[in-house]
Formats: structure tokens, sequence, C-alpha cells
């Protein structure tokens, strides 16, 4: 079909189930249950599950941002993080302000158990730093990025992007359903990008409202399954069976898209945490070998926690002296565990080795 073709109106949910729930479908969903349970469990073992989280919702936060062509580096991320008044590009700024969003949503899904429109349009907004809101003014349409060709133009009118959105929140939030919570992600996702109730933010807020509804599921108990990277990787994919569903009305592709974006994530988070684990222990050993003297269980957690330390990180979680926290990391570098590095009038304290994993 050419590209322009006309749009479908959006449908409301859900969608009739043999459109949903073919052989292959079902068969693709069983193993990316699997996965994900399997990830569940080993997500369980790792000692410190803050340390976890910190530093795969930053990876999350860059990534997401990545498909929006917003790009930085982890370096310029950690360090906007890490040091005070230091300047930071727009990119960077909203990379953080990602991260914030996506830390929102868990207070909402913590606190309630559900969420409403309200909490979606409150994500959004500490995302993208501004109070518009849900659209009310029409013209927003999605265009190609290389051809300046509308593929999509979503609802336009205030009062149909409130219903649809009012119908969406209600099957997010219904956790008795007979469909397997992963088709039914992918269906939930889908419908959130074609509604596109917001000016911008769009893709980033429906790809944390991915991993909120697995919480709330109960398929992950940390936030820790991000499918950005799979997307980044196929994401002329991504954009192509976000347009087909439209155009066509067939699910197929797109959900066996999201389905195999869960299974591999699921595995390569699982490789990354048992990744994680080894250094940890490493770490632990060299230390207590090395300088025996330093060594404390919470000190080396932080180099885990803050990939990118600093002195007061130090001073407050070991509630010790300026001088001492010095001498530590000072130490903690002399026998390779940690590379320092000037920015400014602050010294960091990298975990390099931990930053290269996180980044594979
Ligand atoms: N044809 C389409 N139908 C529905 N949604 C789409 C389509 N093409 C792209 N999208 C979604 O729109 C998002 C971009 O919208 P936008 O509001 O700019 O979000 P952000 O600012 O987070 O990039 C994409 O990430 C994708 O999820
Ligand atoms: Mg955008």
């Amino acid at each position: 079909m050419g590209q322009n073709a006309p749009h479908n109106p959006l449908d409301r949910l859900p969608p009739a189930r043999e459109k949903v729930e073919t052989i292959e479908i079902l068969r693709q969903a069983n193993k990316s249950t699997a996965a994900l349970a399997e990830l569940k469990g080993i997500a369980k073992t790792i000692p410190n599950q803050a340390m976890l989280i910190n530093a795969v919702v930053l990876q999350e936060a860059k990534d997401s941002s990545e498909i929006e062509n917003i790009i930085t580096t982890q370096d310029e991320i950690y360090k906007a993080l890490t040091v005070n008044k230091t300047k930071i590009s727009s990119e960077t700024k909203e990379v953080v302000n990602y991260r914030k969003a996506i830390f929102h949503g868990f207070d909402f899904v913590k606190r309630q158990g559900f969420l409403r429109v309200n909490d979606i349009v409150s994500i959004q907004q500490e995302l993208v730093d501004n109070t518009a809101g849900i659209r009310s003014t029409p013209g927003t349409v999605l265009k190609n990025d290389k051809t300046g060709e509308i593929v999509y133009t979503p609802p336009q009118d205030r009062p149909e992007i409130l219903d649809l959105l009012s119908d969406f929140i209600n099957h997010f939030n219904q956790n008795d359903q007979e469909l397997s919570p992963l088709i039914n992600l992918a269906i939930l996702h889908y419908q959130f990008e074609s509604i596109h109730p917001f000016y911008d933010g769009n893709g980033r807020t429906g790809r944390i409202l991915n991993i909120l509804y697995l919480m709330l599921n109960g398929l992950i108990d940390v936030p820790i399954l991000y499918l950005s990277s799979y997307i980044i990787e196929n994401k002329s994919e991504y954009y192509r069976l976000l347009n087909k569903t439209n155009r066509t009305g067939e699910w197929g592709e797109w959900i066996i898209f999201m389905l195999k974006a869960v299974e591999n994530t699921s595995k390569k988070t699982i490789e990354k945490i048992s990744k994680i684990k080894n250094l940890l222990e490493l770490t632990i050993d060299k230390v207590q070998t090395e300088s025996p003297k330093i060594y404390k269980k919470e000190l080396v957690e932080l180099l885990f926690e803050q990939p990118y330390s600093k002195i007061d990180f130090v001073v407050h979680k070991l509630n010790v002296e300026r001088k001492a926290a010095s001498r530590y990391l000072q130490e903690l570098e002399n026998i390779g565990i940690v590379v320092s590095q000037k920015v400014g009038r602050e010294t960091l304290y990298i975990n390099k080795d931990l930053i290269e994993i996180l980044k594979q």
C-alpha cells in the first residue's frame, strides 16, 4: 500500500481474539513468558537491588531517548548526575528528565497498584518539562524522517482523544484477562502510540508505560526489563509495523515483534546481571586481598550503585570524614578498581569495568 493510503480510525480495545491469538503468536508468547520469568527469578538473587535498578534505568533513559534521535553519552549523563552545576547539553537534560519520569511512574505503581490517565499526563510532563498536556489543538501528524511524507494521522479532536485514552487505561488496569499479558502489552503499546495523546514525548511515555504494565501484572518485581535497545536495533521495523497495523488491521507481525523484543531483552538482561554479579564478587575479593584495611561491603556496593562516585557519596554511605573517604577512593584507584577523572572542581572515581558491562 502506498504512503498516502488513508488511515483507519482507531478501534477501541480489545481487538478480536482470533486476530491476536494465532498459533504463531501463542508459541512466541510462551517463549517470551519463559524468558521473562527466568529474568524475574534471577533479579531476586541480586543482593543489592538498588544497584541494579539505578544502572539499568539510566541505560534505558539513554536508549529510549536515542530512538527519538536524542543522542548523548553515558559519560555525560553520569557527570550530569554526579557533579553539581556542571554544564550539560539539552540532550543530556532530556535523558535526565526521562530517568526522573521513569521513577515517577514507579511511584504511582507502588502507591496505587493501578494508573490513571492523569498519572500518564504527569509522567509525560516530567519527561518533556512543560505543561502542555493532552493535545487540544489539531495539527499533530507523524512524518517520515527522511521524506517528510505524512505516514500517520492520529485522532485530532480532544474529546475523541480523551475517550480513547479512557478506554486505553481501563484495558491497561484490567489484570484478570484471559489473554496473555505479553500479548496485551503489544496491543496496549500500539494503541497508546496510535492515540498519540501528546504533542511530544509519546514514544518515550509509551515505553515507560510498558515497564509499568509488566510490574502491575507481576511479571517482574523490579523495573529492569526495557525494550528500547531492541527497538533501536530494529527501528525501521518498529515504525513499519506500527504503521502496518493501522493500515491493515492485522496485528500478527506487530505482536510477534513485541514478543520477540521481550524474549531478546530478557535474555540480554539475564546475561548482564550475571556479569554484574561476577564483577561484584571479583571486586570484593580484590579489595579484601589487596587492601584489607579499607575493605567494607558498603564501600564496594557504592561503586556499583554509583558507577561514577565521589568523596561526598562515600562520606554519606559510610558515615566517615572527608579525609578518610578520599583515602579510600585513592586506594581503590591504586589497586585498579576505579579510575579518577577531574571534572571542574570535582574528582570522580569511575568503575570502568561496570560501565563497560552496562554499555553492552
Ligand atoms: N505509524 C505510527 N503509528 C503509531 N505510532 C507511531 C507510528 N510511527 C511512530 N510512532 C510512535 O511515535 C513515537 C514518536 O512520537 P513522539 O511524540 O515524537 O515521541 P517522543 O518525543 O518520545 O519521540 C515513536 O517512538 C513511535 O512509538
Ligand atoms: Mg519527539
